[in-house]
């Protein structure tokens, strides 16, 4: 068959058409936005809020896995600290030395001072927006105490809902926004990046591809809750961001630091590891074992009060003596009103499962609850992309250090939110990005068809779950993280997905096994213990602090100083 050379032009034009068709197809939209955020939390909904008001000719897209505010924030109970200007029994200093001293060694200094002193604009702010803070009946506002704060300076909502409050008033003011728009039940499953700078995400609804284009990408994806067997956080806590932002070149830090809540609730059934606030032992309540003995006095000066990792570390020891699976928290000392008005939906979830806590001891055991760790940033959320902001847990800024103080993580989410909005206002083109080669190159992976059949993940979660439970848990060592790397490295074996996936529960799966080896990688190279990182063959803190972080280099993480 002769073909001239009009004849061969038309025949790749055709061609070319046919690719183009196949591309639309798989990328029903390519879309590009002034900034585009990933997550529905605190974290996200603040910036989203920031965002619109610095950028008021902006298009803002929010993305979020579930339906809108579903996320840990949502489930938040004690508070959040505000250094308000108006609580005279408080100040900066005095919260800056507790937040140090909870984080070991591991806090930033500048950071922590640059948050506590922006609390009080932030939270007027979150004021002015309506959030409902509770107030006494003169109008003040109220404020509770929690463990290792020296002052009461956290603020609640609905008595033990702040959380809820905090999250429904700012998902209205989001959902009301014009300059938003909202892709619920959409995951982000890749960072775009051009010439080193991020460029945007690539987007799964379950059943079609997306691409979203914008020179601010925003991750404020939460925690790793998931990844253990007792955990306080929500279904959707797979430490999604930390996987993308490494996968994409990012650096993170200090991995190794998980925080245990000493107390969830140790019952069968929906309501298993529901959080029981550290603000009821604020109010008075205390840890006793089986036969009514408090132990916290055995443990630290602070007694029920000590720092989190302390706490939780007694609670394992308590359990271990005991040979059972929890011990109690009496808070019957608490005057029954006093329960009713600060702790309603702990007093009611407790009452479902047959405990009423005004005379009841109730039984708790630790969970996973939060991530110290988390992808490298500025106090304003900068990464080491250009252009790729981290927010919230996910973020680690230098706040939390080694262990959390209570209450102090809502906080860094709407600091650094507030701060992360004025640093785009100065310094960030809203500018229009064009598919390029380097792009398209990355794309092509999801217009290919995978011939295999869905994994099951719940089977494969669960071993995942057991094994950071069993391994990289509240105590740890060289034996117990090598055990569950090898478990760890079975588990990879069986799921043969590296890049693209059939489904959403796949993309969670394999960030799962991504941050699990960045987590227990870290904790075998931190040889030493400090905060809530606990080796028992290295029960030494050493006197220098330093920070673990890593990039993924050629495909293998690699640690850098
Ligand atoms: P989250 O609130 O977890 O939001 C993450 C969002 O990202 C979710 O909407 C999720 O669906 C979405 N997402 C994740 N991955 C993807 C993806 N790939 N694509 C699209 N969307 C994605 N802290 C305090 O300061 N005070 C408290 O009283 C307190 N109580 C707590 C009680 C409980 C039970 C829990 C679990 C935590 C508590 N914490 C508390 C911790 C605090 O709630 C969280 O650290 C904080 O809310 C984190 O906010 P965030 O916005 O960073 O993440
Ligand atoms: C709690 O209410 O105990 C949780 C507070 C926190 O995680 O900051």
């Amino acid at each position: 068959y002769a073909c001239d050379s009009k004849c061969l032009k038309t025949w790749h034009f055709l061609v070319l058409i046919y690719y183009i068709g196949i591309f639309r197809d798989k990328f029903m939209v390519q879309e590009n936005y002034s900034a585009i955020i990933i997550g529905s939390g605190l974290a996200g909904l603040y910036s989203a809020i920031k965002l619109s008001q610095v950028m008021p000719n902006g298009k803002i897209l929010m993305v979020t896995k579930c339906e809108l505010g579903e996320s840990n924030s949502r489930y938040a109970q004690g508070g959040i600290v505000g250094v308000l200007k108006e609580n005279t029994a408080d100040s900066v200093a005095s919260h800056v030395s507790d937040t140090l001293n909870a984080g070991a060694g591991l806090s930033d200094f500048n950071v922590v001072k640059y948050i506590s002193e922006k609390s009080n604009d932030v939270i007027h702010d979150l004021i002015n927006l309506g959030v409902p803070f509770d107030r006494d009946e003169n109008g003040e506002l109220l404020f509770t105490l929690e463990g290792a704060h020296s002052v009461r300076r956290i603020l609640h909502c609905n008595g033990d809902a702040t959380g809820r409050g905090i999250e429904k008033r700012l998902s209205e003011l989001v959902a009301q926004n014009e300059q938003v728009i909202l892709k619920e039940n959409t995951i982000a499953v890749e960072i775009l990046k051009e010439n080193d700078a991020c460029k945007g995400v690539v987007l799964f609804d379950g059943s079609n591809y997306s691409v979203a284009f914008s020179n601010v990408v925003v991750l404020a994806t939460g925690g790793i809750g998931q990844l253990y067997k007792n955990t306080t956080n929500p279904q959707c806590a797979t430490g999604d961001g930390f996987a993308l932002a490494y996968n994409a070149g990012a650096i993170l830090q200090d991995m190794e630091f998980v925080q245990f809540h000493p107390t969830a609730l140790a019952v069968q059934g929906e309501d298993a590891n529901h959080l029981i606030s550290e603000s009821v032992r604020g109010e008075g309540a205390i840890l006793v074992d089986e036969n009514g003995k408090p132990f916290m006095q055995k443990y630290h000066e602070l007694k029920d009060l000590a720092p989190r990792d302390v706490v939780a570390r007694a609670n394992f020891e308590e359990m271990k003596l005991s040979g059972k699976d929890y011990v109690f928290l009496n808070a019957t000392v608490i005057p029954k009103e006093v329960q009713e008005k600060r702790f309603p939906s702990i007093s009611a979830m407790c009452l479902k499962n047959n405990i009423d806590m005004t005379k009841d001891f109730i039984p708790v055991h630790p969970a996973a609850h939060y991530f110290m760790g988390g992808i490298k940033v500025n106090y304003d959320g900068r990464t080491s992309i250009k252009g790729l902001f981290a927010l919230g847990e996910v973020s680690s800024t230098g706040l939390q250090g080694a262990n959390r103080l209570a209450s102090n993580s809502l906080l860094e989410c709407v600091v650094s939110a507030y701060a992360m909005s004025e640093f785009v206002q100065k310094n960030i083109d809203d500018e229009l990005i064009e598919m390029s080669d380097e792009l398209n190159k990355v794309l092509k992976k999801y217009s290919q068809e995978l011939g295999f059949i869905e994994y099951d993940t719940d089977v494969l979660k669960s071993e995942l779950q057991s094994l950071m439970w069993d391994g990289v848990g509240i105590i740890r060592s060289e034996a117990s993280l090598k055990d569950a790397q090898s478990r760890l490295n079975d588990l990879k074996s069986q799921f043969l997905r590296n890049e693209k996936c059939l489904s959403v529960q796949e993309y969670e799966f394999k960030n799962m096994l991504t941050v699990a080896q960045l987590i227990i990688t870290s904790a075998l190279q931190r040889k030493e213990s400090r905060g809530a990182h606990y080796r028992e063959d290295y029960p030494m803190t050493k006197e220098i602090a330093e920070h673990n972080c890593i990039i993924k280099e050629q495909g293998e993480l690699s640690f850098v100083r």
